[in-house]
């Protein structure tokens, strides 16, 4: 008969407490899957198992949502949950290790009667903002063939293909020898299994020789990247040919452009202010410039994917997919939500958008730039 082990013994060889044990079998995190007869909580193999990567997420810092996301994942067996577990803790070692020898320089330079600049402290403490959002990802942002067939047509006949911001590889092209660069450890963790190899940088210094690959391609990521201007360059250098899908937020209809932003969430328009136009990025590589219309089913979760299935928005698991709602701040959220929540149940969100139920697409300021 299968070995189990009491709720009191599991919690002692973890180091937690039969209180946090509970609670996780109370949400469906962690159920022991059988009693003693004494009628306690008895953990076999398997609950033992999920209960090591449960608390593996937890101490990297992920939170319970996140986790049960993670470990309910069909895709992700318990071999990929520990090379994936693996990567992500030698990771924080080499962050920690990098912070280590910052502070040896910082006491050094002290000792010296030197300061060191704010931009030194801060460099390299910062957290990349998908390590905190990322593991929510998978959930709800995957290629949308249509989109992706724009960006692989654009892409010419390149044959090496560098893919800069490339989180979880949702449009790296099947067909083509691609290098993806992220900076983010916890999307990097998240590429499947046989994805292309990746390299932990940033688009703005980018660890290749001029012209190295035949081209350089760049998908939703252009607008959290610290200097895009200097990204979009290191991708010109790099590479013959750029592409580039990202969006107009500078037009100043953009704002008026999308329901959700018009009516909801104005704050968005605190999250772009100072960022180079569209057009800037354009000329900056001597690109041209090709609308995209987002399909009404748009496969990939990202902001303006739900144009025309606003219930989608009030799905936890979509906002916390795309950055925006976590850029925003919770109250701006919760009140964008409540609201959008009493719209859709009272029929005002209808009266306001009537021409969207019959549109298939919709222009929503979505770019590809192409040099
Ligand atoms: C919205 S995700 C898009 C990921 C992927 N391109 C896709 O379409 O699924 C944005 C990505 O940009 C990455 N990123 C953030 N800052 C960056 C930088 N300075 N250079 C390159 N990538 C960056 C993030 O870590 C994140 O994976």
């Amino acid at each position: 008969m299968e070995e189990h082990l009491t709720v009191g013994r599991v919690a002692e060889l973890a180091e937690v407490t039969v209180r946090t044990l509970h609670h996780y079998d109370e949400i469906g995190l962690v159920r022991p899957s059988a009693r003693t007869a004494a009628g306690y909580r008895a953990y076999a193999v398997a609950d033992v198992e999920r209960l090591r990567e449960v608390l593996a997420y937890r101490r990297l810092g992920f939170g319970l949502r996140e986790i049960a996301d993670l470990v309910d994942d069909p895709a992700t067996d318990a071999v990929a949950h520990l090379r994936r577990l693996r990567g992500l803790l030698l990771d924080q070692r080499d962050r920690a290790a990098g912070m280590v020898t910052a502070i040896d320089k910082e006491l050094e330079a002290r000792a010296m009667g030197i300061r060191t600049t704010p931009e030194e402290q801060l460099r390299g403490v910062g957290k990349q903002l998908y390590d905190t959002i990322g593991s929510a990802y998978p959930a709800t942002r995957r290629t949308e063939p249509r989109i992706a067939a724009r960006v692989w047509e654009a892409l010419g006949d390149a044959r090496t293909v560098l893919n800069v911001g490339a989180g979880t590889g949702s449009y790296e092209p099947p067909d083509r020898e691609v290098t993806a660069v992220e900076p983010s450890a916890v999307m990097r963790a998240l590429r499947p299994a046989g994805a292309a190899p990746c390299v932990a940088a940033g688009a703005e210094s980018l660890p290749f020789e001029d012209r190295s690959f035949d081209a350089a391609m760049a998908f939703s990521t252009v607008h959290h990247w610290q200097d895009p201007i200097a990204g979009l360059r290191e991708m010109r250098r790099v590479a013959r040919r750029v592409v580039v899908f990202t969006h107009d937020a500078t037009d100043t209809g953009w704002l008026h452009r999308f329901w959700l932003t018009r009516d909801y969430l104005p704050e968005v328009a605190g999250l772009v202010t100072g960022r180079p136009s569209v057009d800037r990025l354009a000329r900056a590589i001597g690109a041209r410039m090709e609308p995209v219309l987002i399909p009404w089913d748009c496969a990939d979760g990202f902001f303006e994917a739900y144009w025309r299935r606003p219930e989608a928005y009030l799905d936890e698991h979509v906002r916390r997919a795309i950055s925006v709602w976590t850029r925003v701040g919770p109250q701006a959220e919760k009140r964008a939500v409540d609201a959008l929540r009493a719209d859709l149940a009272s029929g005002r969100w209808a009266e306001r958008n009537p021409d969207l139920v019959d549109l298939d697409a919709a222009e929503l300021g979505l770019r590809l730039l192409v040099a």
